[in-house]
């Protein structure tokens, strides 16, 4: 028996009073331990994770520096009340608002990337009085209803007629499609990559237009950094890709490194607004120490270690090994930016079976239909991608060799 079945029958009383409904199956139930970009069962079987938890993890798990920081937090204020606060908050802030650039900006701290689109969308309604947001037709926003659920109140841009338009680069404003976006638009939630999109990035020359609309409209832009943030794309943002300046930019996951912490951060224009036109927000965890001290720790790592810029660079190289596995047969496409990387495959069985393998392997991926992706720490190391790619490229030899029904297309 291979070692991740024996581990689920093992363990499958564990997590019998556990209801998960994240769609996911469970593959790991007894994750032990962890360290950088391992993880470890019960029995010490290693398994390198290449998704960062949930595109949780930039600087590894088990961090020593956010351990301290947390230890050191907790044993002096981790939450207070909403009348009492703690300097560290201030601190934390102005970090943030350095990495974005939002000077004379304020930050509010959350607990979950949808928290902070949400937050970010009521402040555009409660600025701008309008009631419908835009967003691209394959963005994701979280998890809560008001945006899971867009029959109404959202205005869907399906920007897949753009993809091969003969003029993505220069993008005609006066485009019928452009032409159509309402007047009465709050916001645009713009996710710049679109990551459970599966790794697809809007031409710049489209964003500028719509941006420019929104703009002149009196609406919002809102940058829903939550995946792509914190480094993702070998910028600070995946913004930063685009000619654009958002008014308020979500961030989430990995600016925690696993805890549980998100940021709306909100430009000077918005925060002037915002003194002429106060606006409520109270959840119990708003703005808790314990968050902003893992965000200032986390911002101080990623900088004196030079991450991002590593991002970039390691980004460039994995992308081209990844990318020399496209086969039209097997592989049929690779897309990436930073270390943000998508992979489609020739169907769905031949993605679960190579993702089976991979597990057994030790190698973690997501495996999402007949696509995967590949959000690894922004420290994983050449060494340890050429030890996943030698994986990879074992298993799609075995399936080769043993698996003709896999392809897609007779390339002969
Ligand atoms: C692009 C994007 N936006 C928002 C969210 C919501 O973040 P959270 O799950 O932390 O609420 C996610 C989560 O996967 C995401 O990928």
């Amino acid at each position: 028996m291979n070692r991740r079945s024996a581990n689920l029958i093992e363990y499958r009383g564990l997590m019998e009073h556990v209801y998960i409904c994240t769609g996911h199956e469970l593959k790991i139930p007894d994750v032990a331990g962890s360290q950088g970009v391992y993880l470890f069962d019960h029995k010490g079987n290693r398994y390198m994770d290449l998704e960062s938890g949930v595109w949780c993890i930039p600087i590894g798990h088990n961090n020593g520096p956010i351990n301290r920081t947390i230890t050191k937090q907790i044993g002096s204020l981790m939450h207070a009340g909403f009348c009492y606060s703690n300097p560290i908050l201030e601190e934390s802030s102005k970090s943030i608002l350095g990495i974005t650039g939002f000077a004379g900006g304020k930050c509010v701290f959350l607990c979950s990337g949808s928290e902070a689109i949400e937050i970010s969308r009521q402040i555009a309604k409660h600025l701008s009085g309008k009631k419908v947001s835009m967003t691209l037709h394959d963005s994701y926003l979280g998890a809560y209803a008001s945006v899971t659920d867009r029959a109404s109140g959202w205005y869907i841009f399906n920007w897949e007629p753009c993809r091969t338009c003969s003029k993505n680069d220069h993008c005609d404003p006066f485009c019928e499609a452009l032409q159509d976006i309402p007047e009465d638009i709050s916001d645009f939630v713009f996710e710049p990559g679109s990551a459970s999109g599966f790794v697809r990035f809007p031409p710049r020359a489209l964003i500028r237009n719509m941006v420019e609309i929104i703009r002149n409209n009196s609406g919002k832009i809102i940058a829903n950094e939550v995946t792509t943030g914190v480094g993702r794309t070998g910028k600070w943002f995946g913004y930063q890709h685009y000619d654009v300046e958002p008014d308020l930019i979500a961030i989430g996951k990995g600016i925690g490194n696993g805890y549980p912490v998100s940021i709306a951060a909100i430009n000077k224009t918005t925060v002037d607004e915002l003194e002429r036109k106060p606006f409520k927000y109270a959840q119990s965890h708003q703005n808790d120490p314990l968050g902003a001290a893992v965000v200032l720790a986390l911002v101080g790592e990623i900088d004196n270690n030079r991450l991002i810029l590593q991002a970039e660079q390691k980004g460039r190289v994995f992308l081209a090994r990844l990318e020399s596995l496209v086969d039209n047969r097997l592989v049929l496409d690779v897309r990436g930016r930073g270390l943000m990387f998508a992979m489609d495959l020739a169907n769905k069985d031949l993605a679960d079976e190579i993702y089976n393998d991979l597990i057994e392997r030790g190698y973690i991926i997501g495996n999402r239909g007949t696509s995967f992706r590949i959000d690894p720490p922004l420290t994983l190391t050449e060494a340890e991608f050429d030890e996943f790619f030698e994986a990879l490229m074992a298993v799609l030899a075995s399936k080769q060799t043993g698996h003709l029904a896999f392809f897609a297309t007779d390339s002969t």
